[in-house]
């Protein structure tokens, strides 16, 4: 399993004011879409393309345009709704399927309550959004879903990630055949005792939308 770390300044600069405690939803929110358009542009870099003939202005060329079937995106809900827009913004063709998933607080288990997804995903590469990859539980059942519907290329976006979260991650998908791969704005210590990364920057999903 493929794990990048996304190492560059303006990606630790956002990714700081988003862990602050008194950083509020709406900076909050802004934050998680630029820098998630920043980590889709590593996690695009294995995106298909296809030989493009035009002619500019000047002369005729060759260049690429994204391969069909289309990238599909899947935003987890309810949290990787709010890394939508920062990827749609740089995938602008690509499709959105959408996957819920809860958290038992207790068991620390995931659970799928909803799925808008094409029946078959062969031949996609798929773009998973789920801002916390910390036990690794909820990112399991979400990629196995998907490589059971036929997905052949699967990247995970997440702003943090946990040691525990990756090494399950690899546990589960590392000698698969079909590629897997995770993009990381930041790569924390471990989690505490409730399944928090830590430092971390709290429940996401609160964070972005508020406790409800
Ligand atoms: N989910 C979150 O929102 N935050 C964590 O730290 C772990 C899981």
């Amino acid at each position: 399993m493929r794990t990048h770390v996304a190492d560059h300044p303006l990606v630790a600069h956002k990714l700081t004011a988003l862990r602050d405690e008194r950083t509020d939803s709406p900076t909050f929110r802004r934050l998680v879409d630029e820098l998630v358009t920043l980590l889709a542009y590593e996690a695009t870099r294995d995106v298909r393309t296809v030989p493009a003939r035009i002619t500019t202005p000047v002369a005729p060329t060759t260049g690429v345009r994204l391969a069909a079937p289309k990238p599909l995106v899947v935003p987890i809900l309810r949290a990787g709704l709010g890394m939508l827009d920062g990827m749609v913004r740089l995938l602008p063709t690509a499709e959105v399927g959408f996957l819920g998933m809860i958290r038992d607080e207790s068991t620390l288990k995931a659970s799928t309550y909803a799925t808008r997804l094409p029946e078959d995903l062969s031949g996609r590469q798929c773009y998973v959004l789920d801002p916390m990859l910390a036990t690794g539980g909820t990112l399991v059942a979400a990629l196995t879903f998907l490589l059971d519907r036929g997905a052949d290329d699967i990247t995970a976006i997440c702003l943090l990630a946990a040691p525990e979260g990756l090494a399950v991650l690899d546990q589960a998908f590392g000698s698969s055949s079909v590629p897997v791969s995770v993009v990381t704005a930041g790569l924390d210590e471990g989690l505490n005792e409730l399944g928090y990364i830590v430092p971390g920057l709290g429940d996401a999903g609160d964070r972005l939308y508020g406790v409800v």
